[in-house]
């Protein structure tokens, strides 16, 4: 299948960087490369350093360094690390961090990564392919209750208990293997409620649990601000209200300490026409900030 990831909120993020002041940025979800290509060509002073923990995405990548040698290096890894990378770079301090949160459509429709229930694939879900711990494991080891406290904690369902039980009665009797297998179990506890799927909250929940995402964004947020120039800007895109409440706490305690200035009073949302082109955008919301001390 011929997957193309658009860059979301892209004018708006490009928009929020000083071409005059910038020099380096940190695009620490590189993805598809859709945000650093644009920054690259749009900014001809800046250098782009991109990180990503899928190493398919940083493979992908690879073609942007040859096209601007030079201008971009890529590293695999988890930008919660980027402390390391900016080590092995020899800087200090960095201009822009931008994050765009979540998965790419790459992943996504790629069903051997197993984080679609649209999909027939293996209970992955690992964005970061030497992580131990897969979507699988989990479903199948863990108790009732570690399973009700997942889906409740980072899906917000409101039927966690039940669905937890259906899948641990499930499993007495086979293990479950695939993803449409969990789908058809969710679907088949609970229900259609309401035109979304109604294993979508669980699929998330698993998602954010296995890759530690929330733990992974409040790590980046402590350090980032000691490396960050002073004028220099947090560009934060998230997808759920897990980590978009996160990213806001962090900057409304940030800002009443004197640390940072939130150019965003309201998170920017998508336009009409990108939402028209590119469906996935819906829920995603861009928070900015800068450092002022
Ligand atoms: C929404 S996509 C980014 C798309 C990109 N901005 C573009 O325009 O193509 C998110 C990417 O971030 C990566 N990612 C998510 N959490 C990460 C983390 N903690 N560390 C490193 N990469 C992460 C995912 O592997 C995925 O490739």
């Amino acid at each position: 299948m011929n997957v193309v990831h658009m860059p979301v909120l892209l004018k708006e993020v490009l928009e929020f960087i000083d071409g005059e002041r910038t020099k380096v940025i940190i695009d620490c979800t590189f993805g598809g490369g859709g945000h650093s290509k644009a920054i690259l060509k749009e900014f001809p002073a800046v250098r782009v350093i991109g990180i990503d923990q899928d190493e398919e995405a940083i493979d992908r990548g690879r073609c942007l360094e040859e096209a601007f040698k030079g201008r971009i290096k890529l590293y695999k890894k988890n930008f919660r690390y980027f402390d390391q990378v900016l080590s092995e770079e020899g800087l200090s301090y960095v201009d822009v961090f931008l994050l765009d949160l979540g998965v790419s459509s790459y992943l996504l429709f790629d069903e051997k990564r197993g984080f679609s229930f649209m999909k027939k694939g293996p209970l992955d879900m690992r964005m970061n392919k030497d992580l131990e711990l897969t979507a699988g494991k989990v479903i199948n080891s863990f108790s009732m209750e570690e399973l009700t406290n997942i889906f409740f904690q980072y899906g917000e369902e409101r039927h966690s208990r039940k669905i937890a039980k259906a899948i641990v009665d499930y499993r007495k009797k086979k293990k479950i293997e695939t993803t449409d297998e969990l789908a058809n179990i969710v679907s088949a506890c609970i229900g259609y409620r309401s035109k979304i799927h109604p294993a979508t909250r669980i699929f998330q929940s698993l998602r954010i649990y296995v890759n530690d995402e929330i733990g992974a964004l409040k790590e980046f947020l402590d350090k980032s601000l000691g490396y960050l120039t002073l004028g220099g800007r947090l560009i934060i895109i998230s997808f759920h209200s897990l980590e978009d409440r996160v990213v806001k706490s962090f900057f409304k305690d940030k800002e009443k300490e004197g640390i940072l200035k939130i150019l965003t009073k309201k998170p920017i949302v998508p336009r009409k026409d990108e939402l028209k082109l590119n469906p996935r955008s819906r829920s995603a919301k861009m928070r900015v900030s800068e450092k002022v001390q």
